[in-house]
């Protein structure tokens, strides 16, 4: 079976971390983001990933050569030279998506983060005999979404409206889907949007089921959504009991720490916190609902919460960092600083405090 992830875009709403890597690669609970999807198309049996991209491929490319071998799955690139939007990318990998088999292949959204429950999927498209399957989930607000409405019982969609201005409905698209082949002869090789153009078409004809997603889900292609995403993920990491959470006295609730990280004395670290590989935490610091990447270093008695911290940055010591601060790769906050919502692009030493949400260039 084979899979295509829209990988494309500029990843401008996670900027100042796209300004470093290609959003996928941005690290979500210590894992590339995209790393998360491939695993789980793995786990299912996918033997290839066409990656539809449309800039810097030599970096997604190398980066994702260990993980090729390691996982035993071929990954390919599938170039644009415009930005072919959400279906173009399909009519493009036309020829890597297609063989003798006539089996349908997973397309994903590239910042879309869940359970991925694709066999279940697999299971849903075997027994409703239309064209496509999607993955749909429900929001409270549904207008920056594409919007399904659907039939209950049957699944099948009645409607599929993108970004709608008025309300339709609560349902929407997950950005997962699974096509049969002849999904392709309705794309043309130009920009297009499978949301507004394809999947409103194939609606219209009955062919298109919709499938209630089992479980948590997050576009994580934004700050807060991305906060709101790793407590979401820890927490059903803890309903499955998984191993991986941290435990101990310094702990609290649903916490990830990479194993070559280093936590000091007395301090107090949850909820809803990853540790990347290589961070050394020092002293009494005080973390909480934030995400700490890799080789970062926090001072002692630092406290940080709601933020990102970058790859490769250092907090000082009683620096306070807060309310969806992002510090972009290697940025350097000094001693007793406060930081309100900066967000700090890569390589910045930040030497006064930082009062109300801004961009510091
Ligand atoms: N290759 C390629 N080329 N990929 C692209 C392009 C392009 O020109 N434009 C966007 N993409 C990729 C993005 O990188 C992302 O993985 C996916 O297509 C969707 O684009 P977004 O920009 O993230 O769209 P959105 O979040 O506003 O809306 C989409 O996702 C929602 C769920 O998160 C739509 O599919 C909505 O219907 C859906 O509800
Ligand atoms: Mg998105």
């Amino acid at each position: 079976m084979k899979a295509l992830i829209l990988v494309g875009g500029f990843g401008t709403r996670l900027r100042p971390l796209t300004l470093s890597v290609p959003k996928p690669l941005v690290d979500f609970a210590n894992k590339p983001m995209i790393l998360h999807q491939i695993e789980a198309l793995k786990a299912i049996g996918v033997t290839e990933v066409v990656l539809a991209i449309n800039y810097q491929p030599e970096v997604m490319l190398n980066f994702l050569k260990d993980f090729e071998a390691k996982l035993e799955i071929k990954i390919t690139c599938s170039q644009e030279t415009e930005p072919l939007g959400t279906a173009g990318p399909l009519a493009l990998a036309r020829d890597k998506l297609i063989d003798d088999s006539g089996e349908p292949f997973f397309v994903l959204n590239s910042d879309v983060i869940s359970e991925y429950p694709l066999k279940e999927m697999i299971e849903f498209h075997k027994s409703h005999g239309g064209e496509a399957s999607i993955m749909v989930t429900k929001v409270d607000e549904p207008s920056k979404y594409g919007v399904v409405v659907m039939e209950e019982s049957t699944g099948q969609v009645e409607r599929f409206v993108e970004k709608p201005k008025l309300f339709v409905g609560n349902k929407i698209n997950a950005g997962i889907y699974l096509l049969n082949p002849s999904v392709l002869d309705r794309i043309e090789l130009r920009p297009t949007s499978i949301e507004k153009e394809v999947f409103p078409k194939i609606a219209s004809e009955k062919k298109l089921y919709a499938m209630v997603l089992p479980g948590f889900w997050m576009d994580i292609g934004q700050p807060r959504d991305y906060i709101t995403g790793l407590r979401l993920y820890l927490e059903s990491l803890k309903k499955k009991s998984s191993p991986k959470l941290a435990s101990g006295t310094h702990i609290i609730g649903n916490v990830l720490v990479d194993e070559s990280a280093k936590i000091g004395e007395g301090c107090l670290i949850g909820p809803d916190v990853a540790i990347g590989p290589g961070c050394v935490v020092e002293s009494g610091v005080r973390l909480s609902r934030c995400t700490v990447m890799r080789g970062v270093r926090i001072k002692k008695h630092a406290c940080i919460s709601s933020s990102i911290i970058g790859w490769h940055s250092t907090v000082g010591q009683w620096a306070r960092v807060e309310n969806m601060t992002i510090l972009g790769e290697d940025v350097h906050v000094g001693d007793e600083i406060y930081s309100n919502g900066g967000v700090v692009l890569p390589h910045k030493e930040i030497k006064s405090s930082i009062l109300k949400p801004e961009i510091v260039m």
